[in-house]
């Protein structure tokens, strides 16, 4: 006993939000806790760069630190740290945004969060296309909104069909959840495919919020993001950060832009919630924007040869796979062995000791599929492709009828 309350599961129960309590965990953080308690693993299941934060950008935190820049910065964030998104996003994106547009978050995480609560009202519905990121429908949901899942599908590249939007649309529709490249399929959107979405957005007088945390992640064509499609910035939030684009998923920094008087609502929240997003990251992220793009291009044509290991590597293995265009992950199918995905990650795990995220992690869509990260270096995918093919020769799994999907 402590206070009065017996210390057992559920004593709290009557004091949790409802909500909260009706939120699963996080089904990539089951795995995770799977993956801990086994050993000699290769892990193709985490998605985080394998590179260190470039050098350049470390030095520019250590001089930081030793400056004693150790404060709270602006709410907004650094004044010069905006002024170099805002030029970032002119010479990568082509997108023109001042720095009253922009603001500074704890990663992309903070900004999807900030953008849901400064939009939504109770009831409001979001649609979100599925398989897609854990975060967006549970942070829709603590926003009192209503998460509407729109399937994608291999056979369209995973990608938003306008076709498939609009069956989902209601007078409580607020917005579109948008993010390509995308995690976990590794999909990516074209100008045209973007036309698409911004037609709808149009037609429904919808926001878009999107999600562009691996921009810099593409392969064989430049990312385009819809806030460059004529008419298009006015009605979208872009999340974007540096966790993937620099190799700082610890460093937390990310940011938002879009038009001023929603950034403005998003200051709001953020202003009470976070106060400020770390000042050190800031102040390397200022330096990476200004002397890190060489790192990019290297990580970039790495990431580039993994990718075509692994894609090759499944196909041959006989596991059919969508041609991955962006960010780093593989998305094969599994479906021709029978298995769930939760069975067939667990088996491999288990025997073969690979671990790989089981589709339905990233909603009911994603099951007969899983996600195979190849931020990892080449001899430790060599060696899971190895593995993986030991496993499904094992099972004697039907060789499936196409490598492509
Ligand atoms: C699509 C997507 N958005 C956002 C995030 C979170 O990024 P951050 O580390 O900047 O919070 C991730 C992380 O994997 C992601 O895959």
């Amino acid at each position: 006993m402590q206070n009065g309350i017996r210390q057992e599961a559920g004593s709290y129960g009557k004091y949790l939000s409802g909500t909260v309590q009706g939120m699963p965990y996080s089904g990539i953080r089951k795995f995770f806790d799977l993956i801990a308690q086994t050993e000699g693993i290769i892990s193709l299941g985490i998605g985080e760069p394998d590179y260190a934060t470039p050098g350049v950008i470390k030095d520019a935190c250590v001089e930081a630190l030793n400056n004693n820049f150790t404060k709270y910065t602006s709410n907004c964030g650094m004044p010069e740290l905006r002024s170099a998104i805002a030029v970032y996003l002119h010479d990568r994106l082509d997108l023109h945004y001042q720095e009253s547009d922009i603001l500074i978050t704890v990663g992309v995480s903070e900004a999807v969060d900030l953008a849901f609560r400064a939009i939504i009202n109770p009831g409001d519905e979001i649609l979100i296309g599925e398989p897609c990121y854990v975060s967006y429908e549970p942070c829709v949901t603590l926003a009192g909104g209503k998460p509407v899942l729109v399937t994608t599908k291999a056979e369209d590249e995973f990608r938003l069909r306008k076709k498939h939007l609009i069956t989902r649309i209601t007078e409580r529709t607020k917005a579109i959840l948008l993010s390509y490249p995308n995690n976990p399929t590794g999909a990516i959107m074209r100008r045209a495919d973007l036309e698409e979405i911004a037609q709808v957005a149009e037609a429904y007088d919808l926001l878009v919020i999107s999600d562009e945390a691996y921009a810099e992640l593409t392969y064989d064509t430049e990312h385009v993001s819809i806030a460059n499609i004529p008419g298009m910035k006015d009605r979208t939030i872009i999340l974007n950060g540096f966790s993937k684009m620099f190799a700082m998923t610890g460093w937390r920094l990310g940011f938002a832009a879009g038009p001023e008087e929603l950034i403005d609502a998003m200051l709001k929240i953020h202003q009470y919630t976070m106060l400020c997003a770390p000042s050190i990251s800031q102040q390397a992220v200022l330096h990476g924007l200004t002397n890190g793009y060489g790192f990019i291009r290297e990580m970039v044509g790495d990431y580039n040869r993994r990718r075509r290991l692994l894609v090759d590597g499944l196909r041959e293995i006989g596991l059919p796979c969508f041609e991955p265009q962006g960010a780093f992950y593989a998305f094969p199918s599994i479906k021709h062995t029978g298995m769930s995905s939760a069975e067939f990650s667990e088996r491999l795990l288990f025997e073969d000791k690979v671990a790989v995220v089981p589709g339905d992690a990233f909603g009911e869509s994603g099951e007969g599929f899983i996600r195979c990260c190849y931020a990892t270096s080449r001899d430790r995918l060599e060696e899971a492709l190895e593995r993986i093919d030991t496993f499904v020769r094992r099972y004697k799994l039907p060789k499936a009828a196409t490598i492509n999907i």
